[in-house]
């Protein structure tokens, strides 16, 4: 009776994942054996795939948009000559970033300030221009902190006994340690910055506006010569093609406990479904419940990653505004805590490199639909072209971005009880390696502790 339920059961199981991981389930051309499986090709997973094409490791790389780079986004209309950044915008400079742009052949040029465009302030909320407003700079006593607790650059080095201060909200924080108003006011004005600004933790400000910031901001910072910051991920691109498989995705899998076992992917992709057997995984996508589901967590594993959210920030380009060229319109609260602009709404409206665009970045606690999206954008441009009295046209929207989940983390009270310490200890359990943004903000960052962690996911493969 029991046996036979057994069989029942198991010949159930059978039926709803019909042999999914069996090479012999798949045509040949759809098995997939290679050293790495990396999912994900932003700022970290093309990084890392290029560096193990350099050491002649072989991977494949699953990414589930048309194009490599995530948050690097180039808008590019070959008909105007337009090329605009309206995602990432600059990198520290130094070694590790002029030597990925030299490697994939897009020259860099200084970032200068103007680069931003020259700004203007206004309260889009309650439509008035703040002409004589200015923007404070951080002081030292912002610095002093950031030398205090180095961990705030890379919480990978966070202590498990967090100091309790830096999990108050910046406006606690700043006021407990009798900031200077400069410091209290710039601490929130790091660029994309997703989310409310006064509920965000001291750690999380500190660790997005770190040493590495601090840096760009005092000069040493490129972009991509042409204001085409995405160049380096299309040659990517170009080069690794038939190891990179676009529109695709995981569905299932199975990965052993030692580093002999591997694991296995069942991805889904535009040509049919592909097995992939590799030595080991590399995660470069978020690795929020929504992505990590279909990777068969353990208890330990969930446990740490259920814990993950991101923030919703988003994107777009527009022309035909009527707007002043070189100018970034600038949101503003007249009369908020620390001059925050109001959520959800145009954070900035920026005058592009390429005359005539603007591109437009837009925060908002709660996700929202390109569309509510692009109507404030618009309203918000209406009215700018009303108060700067020149002619009232009507914007061409021309590219969207959500940017969502960005900034990662944890409810602060998981913070306080070494959740940063779980996740690290998480790398290389069941031959899983995690690489994107967690620990650090910025992709110059991530480019660093990628290459930081590589010998140790190499090493795991090997054993
Ligand atoms: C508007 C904006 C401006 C920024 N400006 C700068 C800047 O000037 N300088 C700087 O250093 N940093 C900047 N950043 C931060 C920078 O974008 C991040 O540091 C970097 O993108 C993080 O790299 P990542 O690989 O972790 O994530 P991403 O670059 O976002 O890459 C993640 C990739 O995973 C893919 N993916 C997601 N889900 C799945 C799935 N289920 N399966 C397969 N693939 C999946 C995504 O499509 C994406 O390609 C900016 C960010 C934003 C939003
Ligand atoms: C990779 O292979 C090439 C060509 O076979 C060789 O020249 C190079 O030295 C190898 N690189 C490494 C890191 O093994
Ligand atoms: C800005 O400053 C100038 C000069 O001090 C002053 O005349 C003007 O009224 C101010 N404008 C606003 C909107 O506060
Ligand atoms: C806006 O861009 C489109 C192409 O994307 C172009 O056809 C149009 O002329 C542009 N309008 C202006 C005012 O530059
Ligand atoms: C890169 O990593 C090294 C080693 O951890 C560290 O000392 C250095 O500060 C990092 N640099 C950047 C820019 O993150």
């Amino acid at each position: 009776m029991l046996s036979a339920f057994l069989f029942v059961a198991g010949a159930l199981a059978a039926r709803v994942h019909p042999h999914q991981f069996d090479s012999s389930a798949y045509a040949a051309e759809d098995v997939i054996e290679r050293d790495f499986a990396i999912i994900g090709g932003g700022a970290a997973g093309t990084y890392a795939a290029i560096n193990l094409a350099d050491q002649n490791k072989t991977f494949t790389v699953v990414e589930v948009t048309d194009r490599l780079g995530g948050n690097t986004r180039t808008f590019r209309d070959e008909a105007t000559g337009a090329s605009i950044d309206i995602g990432v915008q600059l990198h520290e400079d130094i070694p590790i970033v002029r030597d990925f742009f030299k490697r994939l052949n897009s020259p860099l040029a200084p970032f200068q300030p103007s680069d931003f465009g020259n700004p203007k302030y206004y309260d889009f909320d309650k439509k008035v221009a703040l002409p004589n407003h200015t923007r404070p700079n951080i002081e030292g006593d912002y610095v002093a902190v950031l030398n205090k607790y180095p961990f705030l650059d890379d919480l990978n080095n966070l202590p498990n006994n967090v100091p309790k201060d830096l999990l108050l909200t910046w406006p606690e924080f700043a006021k407990k340690q009798k900031l200077s108003p400069a410091s209290a006011e710039a601490g929130l004005l790091w660029p994309a910055t997703p989310g409310n600004p006064l509920d965000t933790t001291a750690l999380a400000i500190f660790n997005d506006g770190n040493h590495v910031e601090l840096a760009e901001y005092s000069g040493a910072a490129v972009r991509s010569a042409t204001h085409y910051n995405s160049q380096i991920y299309d040659n990517a691109l170009a080069e690794l093609k038939e190891h990179v498989l676009l529109k695709s995705s995981i569905i299932a899998a199975q990965r052993g406990s030692s580093c002999k076992d591997g694991v296995r992917l069942v991805a889904n992709t535009p040509s049919g479904k592909k097995l992939i057997k590799a030595k080991q995984l590399i995660i470069a996508m978020p690795p929020v419940l929504d992505n990590t589901k279909y990777f068969a967590l353990d208890q330990k594993e969930h446990s740490i990653l259920s814990k993950l959210s991101g923030k919703h920030y988003y994107a777009g380009v527009m022309n035909n505004t009527g707007l002043e060229a070189g100018v970034a319109y600038t949101n503003v609260g007249e009369n908020t805590p620390y001059h925050v602009a109001g959520l959800p709404g145009v954070v900035e409206i920026a005058g592009a490199a390429t005359p005539g665009y603007f591109f437009y970045w837009y925060n908002s606690v709660d996700p929202q639909t390109q569309e509510e999206i692009e109507e404030v954008t618009r309203n918000t441009i209406k009215w700018l072209q009303s108060e700067s009295g020149v002619e009232a046209v009507e914007p061409t929207f021309q590219d969207f971005a959500d940017y969502s989940p960005l900034h990662l983390s944890p409810p602060t009270r998981d913070i306080a009880n070494g959740w940063y310490g779980k996740m690290k200890g998480l790398q290389g359990h069941r031959n899983t390696w995690y690489i994107s943004a967690l620990f650090v903000a910025g992709s110059t960052q991530i480019w660093n502790n990628t290459r930081n962690i590589l010998p140790d996911i190499i090493h795991a493969a090997q054993s």
